[in-house]
C-alpha cells in the first residue's frame, strides 16, 4: 500500500493536478479550526455561508479551487451516458488529491474535501457515491488499485482516514464510516448494506442529548480476502483477522481471528475455513 501511494502521488504531479503541490488546508484563515460537524458548522457564528461551504465541502478557501471545483459538479457530475464518463474521466483529476490510469467516475458522484481523496488506478466509483474526506487535521481517503465502489456507497471521514485495499470490490448502498482510523486488505468482498462503523458517540449522561456528548473512535481494521455478507454491521474498536467470511446479517461487536466463518448478532465463529475446530 506503501508503494501505491507513492505511486498515485507520482501520477498526480505528473498530470498537474491544480492540487498536487498545495497544502491540504488552510489554517491561515481561521484561529479556531473549523467545525466539522455539519450541524455545528451551520450555525457557527462570524463565518459567512461561503466560508461555511469551502469549509464543509470544497476543504478550502482557495478560491480558485472553489470556482474548479464549482465548474466540475456543475456541469460536468450530473450528465448521463458516455459523454458524461469520458467528461468526468478528465475533470475529477482536477480536483483529487491524486487519481491513477483508467478511473471511471458514474453520474452524481460527490466528492467532499477532494484534495484528500486519492484513487489507484482501474478504480471503478459507480452512480452516486460519496467520497467524503472532511475533517480538519485528518489525512483522507485512500481508494487502491482495482477497487470497486457500488452504486450509493457512502465512505464518510469525519477528522478520520479510510484505506481501501487493492481489489476490494464493494457492493451497493454501503457505508464505511471513519472518525479515527479505518482500513480494508485487500480483496475485500462487501455485499450491498454493510457498514462499517468507525465511531460512535459518548453516552454516559442520560440529561444531556447523545449528540451534544463526546465523540468516540478506535476504528477498525480488516486483514485481506475478508467477505462480509449481505447487511452485515462491524463496530467500532474490531479487528477482522484475514480470510474471513461473516454471514449475511451479522453484527460483529469483536475481534475476528484469521480464517473463520462467522455469523449471527452478536457475530459468532461457527467454524473454520480450512476445517479445522473452531478457536475457544
Ligand atoms: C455464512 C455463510 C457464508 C454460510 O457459511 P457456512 O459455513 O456454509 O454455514 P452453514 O450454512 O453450514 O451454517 C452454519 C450455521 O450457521 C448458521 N448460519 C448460516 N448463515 C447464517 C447467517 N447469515 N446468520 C445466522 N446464522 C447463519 C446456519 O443456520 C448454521 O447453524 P446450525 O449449525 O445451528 O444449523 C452464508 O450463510 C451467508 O450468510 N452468506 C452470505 C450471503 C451473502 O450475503 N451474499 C451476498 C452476495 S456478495
Amino acid at each position: 500500500m506503501e508503494e501505491r501511494l507513492a505511486k498515485v502521488s507520482c501520477y498526480s504531479s505528473f498530470r498537474g493536478s491544480v492540487n498536487a503541490e498545495e497544502p491540504i488546508s488552510e489554517p491561515a484563515h481561521a484561529r479556531e479550526p473549523p467545525p466539522i460537524g455539519i450541524q455545528q458548522a451551520v450555525a457557527a457564528p462570524g463565518r459567512s455561508s461561503l466560508s461555511k461551504y469551502q469549509d464543509l465541502v470544497v476543504g478550502t478557501r482557495s478560491l480558485p479551487r472553489l470556482l474548479v471545483y464549482e465548474a466540475v459538479v456543475t456541469l460536468v457530475s450530473w450528465i448521463p451516458g458516455a459523454l458524461g464518463l469520458v467528461l468526468r474521466k478528465i475533470a475529477y483529476p482536477w480536483l483529487l488529491g491524486a487519481t491513477g490510469h483508467n478511473v471511471t467516475f458514474g453520474h452524481g458522484v460527490v466528492l467532499r474535501h477532494p484534495a484528500k481523496i486519492r484513487v489507484g488506478d482501474d478504480v471503478v466509483v459507480d452512480d452516486l457515491v460519496v467520497l467524503d474526506a472532511k475533517g480538519t487535521t485528518n489525512r483522507g481517503i485512500v481508494v487502491g488499485n482495482g477497487v470497486f465502489l457500488g452504486r450509493g456507497t457512502i465512505l464518510s471521514c469525519k477528522d478520520g482516514d479510510i484505506t481501501l485495499g487493492d481489489h476490494t470490490n464493494i457492493g451497493f448502498h454501503c457505508e464505511v464510516f471513519s472518525a479515527s482510523n479505518v482500513t480494508v486488505g485487500r480483496h475485500g468482498l462487501f455485499a450491498a448494506y454493510t457498514y462499517l462503523v468507525g465511531g460512535g458517540h459518548e453516552f454516559e449522561r442520560a440529561d444531556v442529548p447523545v449528540l451534544a456528548q463526546g465523540r468516540s473512535s478506535r476504528g477498525i481494521t480488516l486483514g485481506d480476502n475478508v467477505w462480509l455478507g449481505t447487511g452485515t454491521k462491524v463496530l467500532d474498536g474490531v479487528r477482522i483477522g484475514r480470510d474471513v467470511v461473516v454471514g449475511a446479517g451479522a453484527v460483529v461487536t469483536d475481534d475476528l481471528p484469521d480464517g473463520v466463518v462467522a455469523v449471527g448478532v452478536p457475530a459468532r465463529v461457527v467454524r473454520r475455513r480450512d476445517g479445522g475446530a473452531p478457536p475457544g
